[in-house]
């Protein structure tokens, strides 16, 4: 019964089926030839993926061609079949269309009563031995435990994960406090959820109202938190001749904002969904895709503003963060990371580099409500690794951007590490705090930046507080003098033409999260220890090709040392340092804090763990064996505190036990 609901929502929502067939030689063919690996409505089974879409833009000798030749390398065979039953075959298979969005989908209907005296009439979207999610009249989602005599308990939901960090301060640090040090020893995993299509979860689900929304490239699933089970699906196609990151298929997340889900599309078009049915409402094209723009990152709101950037900063697009109307998708305003002859800053880019100097903003920005600003980081200038053809500071690759909400206008900028050479971006998270300065309060931002050095700026003014490094392997700069500039030391290169430059390609830290914690007055960050052999080519940007002019090369006798790192916000200095497992790759996980005095990490032989925000010490371990590459979040669903966090392929959530 659980299985074939879920079959039937998944295929409904997906907004697919078949239409009349028409003849049924051709059906037949269909059925014996193609459904055992495509299924047998074409949405995709265990050998083929779901075709339908493929389908629409091809005649029927189109098709038959590609049928006759197939693309055995991936997996698809050639048929080599009589005329007849080819065009048979080719004119039914042209009939497998996606049913017109509006069409009532296959249902299944319940009627339940529950524990406060209510009844629930509505179609089911999923349904367990001891869980019922079903949608009623209104379009809400119920989230349903069964009790005593039949009837169902409707589950409450008390602190939602309503954004990327949980907050638009950027700030993963939680006021929850369920999970202490003295309990959380006993931590355990509540469920898991495994993530299908992909090769890697890089994900922070949100949850709001006891729903959690997981996506990949393409892909949302609306999730029962308290379950892990999916109550509905949105899927399309994903972008082939895609070029980087989200080709991978990753996608880090979604924003919400009352009944409204944002998220972006693999091929740089920002989009907006229903949250409680997955129904496309607008979508609207940030960039050309063909330009080498793409979208991985989630999307912040402020206001009735959804603002983003796009992923590309290897590719060589021209970075820019733009607003969309929450209710429209119009865009309002764009401001692009690099500026344009002859806008001031362009001086800063030799000839024309500028179109294609990349410094993308792909990571979400924070947002001061106060302050009415959001700050937005900006990626590597590009090309990666080689400057020679683009002279000067190339702003703003690798800065902080402090931009107005209304109008999109620039208030100040930082740049951290001028002309990079070395993929330094500065899209580590930019974290607002308001807390005291040398004994004043003042509105801060700290951010961790992948060149190795801690930063402490007023985020008013940008008036720059603090710059100290974070990492003991770093040879490039001596110090940040006054002004913010590094006083770089003259790296020689080697007579093979490599120099080795610490930090190296992965940076002292990345773009995974960090916590601010009042309690303790520290800042807990992932650092490594790690040097990398660097050397340039010669490289022309072009459409659908990566743009990284060089490698970045490991030091095979290095041992390199990730380590969980507590930094005193006053001085820089470093109050705790947990040095974590060896692993064959350095991992990219976040971390989390909370006001019960806990850090929870993914540690980098592949264990989810728990520190004493204090110390350091571990006070819980859970060894989940795998890279990561994605942050904790937490939330507190029907009154128990779950913290959860992408483990492989998995969405696994922790809470404590009865
Ligand atoms: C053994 C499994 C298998 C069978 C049988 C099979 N396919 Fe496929 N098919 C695949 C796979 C795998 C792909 C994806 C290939 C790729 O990724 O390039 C695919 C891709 C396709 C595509 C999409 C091509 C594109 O543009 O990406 C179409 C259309 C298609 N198949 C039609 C059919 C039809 C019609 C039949 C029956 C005559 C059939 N397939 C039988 C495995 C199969």
């Amino acid at each position: 019964m659980r299985t074939l609901v879920f079959s039937l929502a998944f295929t409904s929502l997906a907004g697919l089926a078949l239409a009349q067939a028409p003849n049924a030689a051709g059906r037949q063919q269909f059925e014996t030839r193609c459904a055992h690996c495509h299924g047998g409505d074409a949405t995709g089974g265990e050998g083929g993926p779901n075709i339908i879409d493929q389908i629409d833009s091809r005649t029927q000798s189109e098709l038959a061609d590609f049928l006759r030749t197939g693309r055995p390398a991936s997996g698809m065979p050639a048929f080599d079949l009589p005329a007849a039953d080819m065009t048979a075959l080719t004119a039914y298979v042209r009939t497998l269309v996606p049913v017109p969005s509006g069409d009532p989908p296959p249902e299944v209907r319940k009627k339940i009563q529950t524990t406060d005296g209510r009844t629930l009439e509505g179609r089911v979207l999923n349904e367990g031995m001891n869980d019922l999610q079903m949608v009623t009249a209104d379009r809400r989602i119920h989230l349903l435990r069964k009790a005593a005599n039949d009837r169902y308990r409707e589950v409450t939901s008390q602190t939602d994960w309503s954004t990327y960090h949980g907050d638009p301060s950027g700030n993963r640090y939680t006021k929850l406090t369920q999970i202490d040090k003295s309990n959380v020893a006993r931590l355990a995993p509540m469920w898991v959820f495994a993530v299908p299509n992909v090769q890697q979860v890089q994900n922070t689900p949100i949850v709001a109202g006891g729903i959690m929304y997981v996506s990949s490239a393409n892909e949302v699933y609306a999730l029962d938190a308290g379950t892990g089970r999916p109550v509905w699906h949105y899927q399309r196609a994903r972008t082939k001749g895609l070029v980087g990151n989200a080709s991978g298929g990753f996608n880090r997340g979604v924003a919400i904002s009352g009944d409204r889900l944002f998220m972006l599309t693999d091929n740089a078009h920002i989009m907006s969904l229903n949250r409680f049915n997955g129904e496309l409402l607008w979508e609207t094209e940030m960039a050309d895709w063909h330009q080498n723009y793409n979208g991985t990152s989630a999307p912040l709101v402020v206001g009735n503003l959804v603002i983003t950037g796009t992923a590309g900063g290897d590719e060589g697009v021209r970075g820019f963060v733009a607003a969309y109307e929450a209710a429209t998708g119009k865009e309002v305003w764009r401001f692009w990371t690099i500026p344009k002859p002859p806008e001031p800053g362009s001086e800063t880019w030799k000839g024309n580099s500028w179109m294609h100097g990349a410094a993308s903003t792909w990571m979400t920005g924070t947002y001061d409500p106060q302050l009415d600003m959001v700050y937005w980081p900006a990626g590597n200038p590009g090309p990666d690794f080689n400057g020679d053809n683009r002279d000067g500071d190339n702003l703003y690759s690798d800065s902080i951007l402090a931009l107005d909400v209304k109008t999109g206008k620039l208030k100040w900028y930082f740049q951290f590490t001028p002309h990079d050479i070395h993929d330094w971006d500065a899209e580590e998270p930019p974290v607002l705090i308001d807390t005291n300065w040398q004994g004043q309060p003042r509105k801060l931002l700290i951010q961790a930046n992948r060149n190795g050095f801690f930063y402490v700026f007023d985020r008013a003014t940008g008036q720059l507080l603090l710059a100290k490094p974070f990492i003991k392997k770093l040879n490039w700069a001596k110090e940040i003098d006054k002004n913010g500039r590094p006083v770089l030391n003259d790296i020689k290169e080697q007579a093979n033409g490599e120099s080795l430059v610490c930090p190296g390609i992965q940076g002292g830290t990345n773009w995974y999260s960090t916590s601010f914690n009042p309690g303790t007055g520290l800042y807990y960050i992932q650092a490594l220890e790690r040097c990398n052999y660097y050397s340039k080519r010669d490289l022309e940007w072009q459409a659908g090709k990566g743009y990284m002019a060089g490698v970045a090369r490991p030091d095979p006798d290095e041992t390199f040392v990730k380590s969980l790192r507590a930094i005193n916000i006053q001085t820089g200095a470093i109050a705790w340092d947990l040095p974590q497992g060896a692993a064959r790759f350095p991992g990219s996980a976040g971390v989390i804090s909370t006001a019960s005095g806990l850090v929870f990490f993914g540690e980098n032989s592949g264990s989810f763990m728990a520190a004493d925000a204090a110390n350091g010490k571990v006070l819980w371990d859970f060894p989940a064996n795998q890279g990561w590459h994605a942050s904790p979040m937490t939330y507190m669903f029907d009154n128990k505190q779950y913290i959860a966090i992408a483990s492989g392929l998995n969405i696994i959530a922790f809470a404590l036990p009865e």
